[in-house]
C-alpha cells in the first residue's frame, strides 16, 4: 500500500489502522511531494483539477471524439470515487467532491519526525519512496525503515532532480549490501533493469509503460508489458553471459575509466 501523508495527521493515522486490518505487510509512504510540483506541461495541456472553464471546450472535443472512451467512462459510472478517501468526506459526498476533500489533505508538508511518527505506529515493512540523496538513505535507515524507492517521481516533481540510477552506486555504498534499494523514475528496458541491478539495486518499478499498456489493453496490455520487459530482461542477460539476475554484478559494466580515455590518459 503507498500512502501520501494527510494534513490532519487524525486522517493518516486512522488510514494505517485500516491498512493493518486488511493484513498490508509493506507501506510505502511517498516523501518527495510536500507541495503540488509546477508541471509546465499540465499547465500547457489546462491539465487540472478541477477542470478550467478554458480548457472545457477542448475536453469536450476530445471526448466527443472518443466515443468508445466516453461509453466505457459513463458504463462504470463516470469519474472514479476515491474509496480510500470517502470516509473522511462529508457525508453524501460526490466522487468530485471527496477527490476536492483528499487535494485540500494532501499534499502536505512533512518532516523526518512524521517517518519517525509512522515508524512508531506501522507494525509492518516501511519503505520510503522519493529519495534520492545517500545521506537521507542512511537517516532512514537509522529511523527503522526497511527500505528506499529511489525516485525523482519519474520527472514529475523537480527538473533538477538527479536520476535514480546515477545515483544508486552512492546510496548503495552508503547503506551497505542488505539494506532494502529499490529504484523507479525512466526504466523502459529489460537492459534497465539489468543495468539497476548491476548498479545494486533489489527491485525496480515501472510507472508509465504499465499505464499506458493498460489504457492501450486493459489487463492484456499490462501482461503484454510485462511479458516484453521480461523478454528483454533475458536477452540482456544472455548477450552479458549471465544465467540470472542474480550472476549480475558491477563487474557486466564498463569501469569508469574504460568509458572515457581521455580522463584515463591523464
Ligand atoms: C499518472 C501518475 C500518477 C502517479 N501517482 C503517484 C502516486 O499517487 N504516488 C506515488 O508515490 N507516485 C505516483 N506516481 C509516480 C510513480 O509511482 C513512479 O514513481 C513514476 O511513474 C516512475 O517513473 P516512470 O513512470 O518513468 O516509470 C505517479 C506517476 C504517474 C505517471
Amino acid at each position: 500500500m503507498q500512502l501520501y501523508l494527510s494534513k490532519d495527521r487524525a486522517i493518516s493515522a486512522d488510514m494505517v489502522r485500516r491498512i493493518e486490518d486488511l493484513g498490508v505487510q509493506h507501506l510505502v509512504l511517498t516523501v518527495d511531494t510536500p507541495v503540488m510540483p509546477k508541471r509546465e506541461r499540465g499547465l500547457r495541456n489546462r491539465v487540472s483539477l478541477p477542470i478550467q472553464a478554458n480548457a472545457v471546450p477542448r475536453l469536450a472535443l476530445q471526448c466527443i471524439t472518443r466515443p468508445a472512451w466516453l461509453y466505457e467512462y459513463f458504463v462504470h459510472g463516470g469519474m472514479p470515487l476515491m474509496k480510500n478517501w470517502a470516509p473522511y468526506a462529508p457525508e453524501g459526498a460526490s466522487a468530485a467532491q471527496v477527490a476536492a476533500f483528499y487535494r485540500s489533505q494532501s499534499p502536505c508538508l512533512q518532516e523526518w519526525k512524521d517517518v519517525e511518527w509512522l515508524r512508531e505506529r506501522w507494525p509492518g515493512k516501511l519503505v520510503l519512496k522519493g529519495i534520492v540523496h545517500p545521506a537521507e538513505a542512511q537517516r532512514a535507515q537509522r529511523i527503522g525503515v526497511d527500505g528506499v524507492i529511489l525516485s525523482n517521481h519519474g520527472g514529475k516533481v523537480l527538473d533538477a532532480m538527479p536520476s535514480p540510477i546515477s545515483v544508486l552506486p552512492d546510496v548503495r555504498r552508503a547503506v551497505g549490501p542488505d539494506f532494502v534499494v529499490m529504484v523507479d523514475s525512466g526504466i523502459r528496458r529489460g537492459s534497465d533493469v539489468v543495468v539497476a541491478r548491476a548498479l545494486g539495486a533489489d527491485f525496480v518499478f515501472v510507472g508509465r509503460p504499465a499505464l499506458y499498456a493498460a489504457v492501450a489493453g486493459g489487463a492484456s496490455g499490462a501482461r503484454r508489458m510485462i511479458s516484453i520487459l521480461k523478454q528483454e530482461i533475458d536477452i540482456t542477460l544472455a548477450l552479458l553471459g549471465c544465467s540470472s539476475l542474480e550472476d549480475v554484478t558491477q563487474d557486466v559494466l564498463l569501469p569508469q575509466s574504460a568509458k572515457t580515455p581521455g580522463r584515463a590518459a591523464a
